[in-house]
């Protein structure tokens, strides 16, 4: 069976090392894959659930989709679009958010995080974010989502909606039920300051991710100071529960090495942090400064990513507009 891959990522600047090993490198793997159909989308809708400045919103657009191109994806094999494009997912949106329960939503910890104390100062787009999120999904039938971590409870959500839908309207698998796809080992990528924080854009210290527009001297340095602690490389069977940032150091070498933890621990094991380290940012360098040159290269033809992003968009909105149809239908509209 034909597998149907969905994902997004936000273009809210500084894709990072999380965002590849979590989500793109993945996405590049299933495009490759036998019998699959990919759709990845430039999530901008999503993006303005917290202030954006227009230009650089521009800007980031088009840098998520040099991202994508120059970690891999292919426009021609992939269909690649930004949302705000294809008009249904503002429609789904909507109606989705007429199935979705407060209650459920309540319980999104993201939500939690992003609004922070001032709840009462957050949009009303970023609380029902995972309500677009679902819509995404749902309007081109997908059946896998790969994702980092911390987008499992929006799937679940997703799950939850689509089924809810389908039951309100008697329509039997209608809406398809998505499974994530989440890596087993490495979907949560920390931050090189603390590993008990997740790597992530809004961090305000640079030295806490490595952005996939860094290059060769900023990634070593960034790894010298990266936090570890005074005890030597762990053996293989050390639980590395009570040190996160010598698991999340060996977890991105192990993942960027495509290998497990334990072949990584072996490698390590008697040697020191710093031959770890010197190790760890040249295989950092190889697999970040080509994917960075070519991103600023791509970047020179803002008609070429315009042009790409605009057949996309007629590709994703045929799929959609069909979808959003027959959803209008059901509801006696
Ligand atoms: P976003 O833009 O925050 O992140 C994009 C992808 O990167 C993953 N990711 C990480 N993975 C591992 N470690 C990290 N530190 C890390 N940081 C980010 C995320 O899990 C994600 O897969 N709501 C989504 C975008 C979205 C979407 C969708 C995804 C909108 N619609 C439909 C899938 C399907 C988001 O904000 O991701």
């Amino acid at each position: 069976m034909t597998k149907k891959i969905f994902s997004g990522v936000q273009p809210s600047g500084n894709l990072h090392l999380g965002n590849y090993l979590g989500a793109i490198k993945n996405f590049v793997d299933l495009q490759n894959q036998k019998e699959t159909e990919c759709i990845y989308c430039i999530v901008d809708l999503h993006a303005i659930t917290v202030k954006q400045e227009p230009k650089e919103l521009k800007k980031n657009i088009r840098e998520t989709l040099a991202t994508f191109i120059a970690s891999g994806l292919n426009y021609e094999k992939s269909i690649i679009f930004n949302q705000s494009s294809v008009t249904a997912h503002a429609e789904g949106a909507w109606i989705l958010s007429c199935t979705a329960r407060m209650g459920w939503l309540n319980r999104m910890t993201q939500f939690k995080e992003k609004a922070g104390k001032d709840k009462e100062k957050a949009s009303v787009g970023l609380y029902a974010y995972p309500v677009l999120m679902a819509a995404d999904i749902l309007l081109y039938d997908a059946t896998h989502v790969p994702v980092g971590h911390d987008q499992k409870q929006h799937l679940e959500l997703c799950r939850d909606i689509a089924q809810r839908f389908n039951s309100d309207f008697n329509v039997e698998d209608f809406l398809k039920v998505p499974e994530p796809l989440i890596q087993k080992n490495f979907s949560r990528i920390m931050s090189l300051k603390d590993g008990m924080k997740k790597m992530s854009k809004s961090d305000p210290s640079d030295l806490s991710r490595i952005n996939l527009t860094d290059e060769k001297d900023l990634i070593v340095n960034k790894i010298k100071k990266a936090k570890t602690d005074n005890m030597p490389m762990p053996a293989i069977e050390e639980n590395l529960e009570k040190r996160p940032e010598v698991e999340n150091l060996l977890g991105i070498y192990s993942s960027l090495s495509n290998q497990t933890l334990d072949q990584s621990k072996k490698e390590f094991d008697g040697k020191n942090f710093s031959d770890f380290k010197e190790k760890l940012s040249d295989l950092l360098v190889e697999k970040i400064t080509p994917i960075s040159k070519e991103i600023k290269k791509l970047l020179n033809d803002s008609k070429n990513l315009d042009n790409i992003l605009y057949d996309g968009s007629q590709k994703a909105d045929k799929i959609a507009s069909k979808k959003i149809k027959k959803i209008k239908e059901l509801i006696g509209f």
